[in-house]
């Protein structure tokens, strides 16, 4: 039997550290006034249910869980455009305060399922009264649209324990194909769009200031 809040406790530190410094990411541009590639962020550690499952499908043994199960603690950032992706991946590539282990492109590539999504694992540093102590980190980056997929997805799947029936199978690859679309779509009138988020920033700034 494993000693569950011991062994969660830095990944919860880790979770709560990461949301303020990827929000903090966010904050930055609005600061500066310029258009944010990252739109909001949320973050979670996963439920011991929901680890010992994975750890059981998988046959990974509970006493290599720390280096075998990447994603207990997960973050995720969502950008408005397909190419704010890659400026948001850039970004953790440049930071100093964890280390890149491992990226998985799912939209080059996307998965069998339609799933779309930059994964971006990392070693990350928590500091503890016994020291400092590494923990891994998957931070999954994506649109609005993929996120908006991957959600509905995820939820289906629980209710049919990923054994689709047919039709559904055939609705979520639609689907899939329709989010791929609304975010080509959106790529082609980027520049409006930014265009009058800016213009609404600049009068709500204004009305403020009066
Ligand atoms: P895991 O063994 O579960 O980690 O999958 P993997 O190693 O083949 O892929 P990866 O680690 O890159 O993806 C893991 C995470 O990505 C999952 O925990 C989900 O959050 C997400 N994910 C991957 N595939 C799908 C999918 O088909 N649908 C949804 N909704 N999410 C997915
Ligand atoms: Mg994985």
């Amino acid at each position: 039997m494993k000693n569950w809040d011991q062994f969660l406790s830095p990944y919860k530190q880790a979770v709560e550290e990461l949301k303020v410094k990827l929000k903090g990411m966010r904050k930055q541009y609005e600061q500066a006034s310029s258009h944010s590639p990252i739109e909001f962020v949320t973050g979670r550690v996963k439920p011991i249910a929901s680890i010992l499952d994975k750890a059981n499908q998988k046959g990974i043994p509970l006493d290599k869980l720390e280096t075998e199960m990447q994603d207990i603690a997960g973050l995720r950032m969502m950008c408005q455009f397909v190419d704010d992706i890659k400026r948001v991946v850039e970004l953790l590539r440049n930071r100093n305060d964890f280390e890149i282990v491992e990226e998985r492109d799912y939209i080059s590539h996307k998965k069998v399922s339609g799933y779309r999504s930059y994964h971006v694992v990392i070693r990350y540093p928590v500091q503890t009264i016994h020291g400092e102590k590494k923990i891994l980190a998957e931070i999954q980056i994506r649109t609005l649209a993929m996120n908006f997929w991957a959600t509905i997805e995820h939820s289906l799947n629980y209710k049919y324990k990923g054994q689709f029936p047919e039709d559904i199978k055939m609705r979520l690859q639609r689907a899939a194909e329709a989010a791929f679309r609304l975010d080509e779509e959106m790529s082609l009138i980027r520049g409006e769009i930014q265009d009058a988020q800016a213009f609404f920033t600049k009068k709500k700034e204004q009305q403020e200031n009066t």
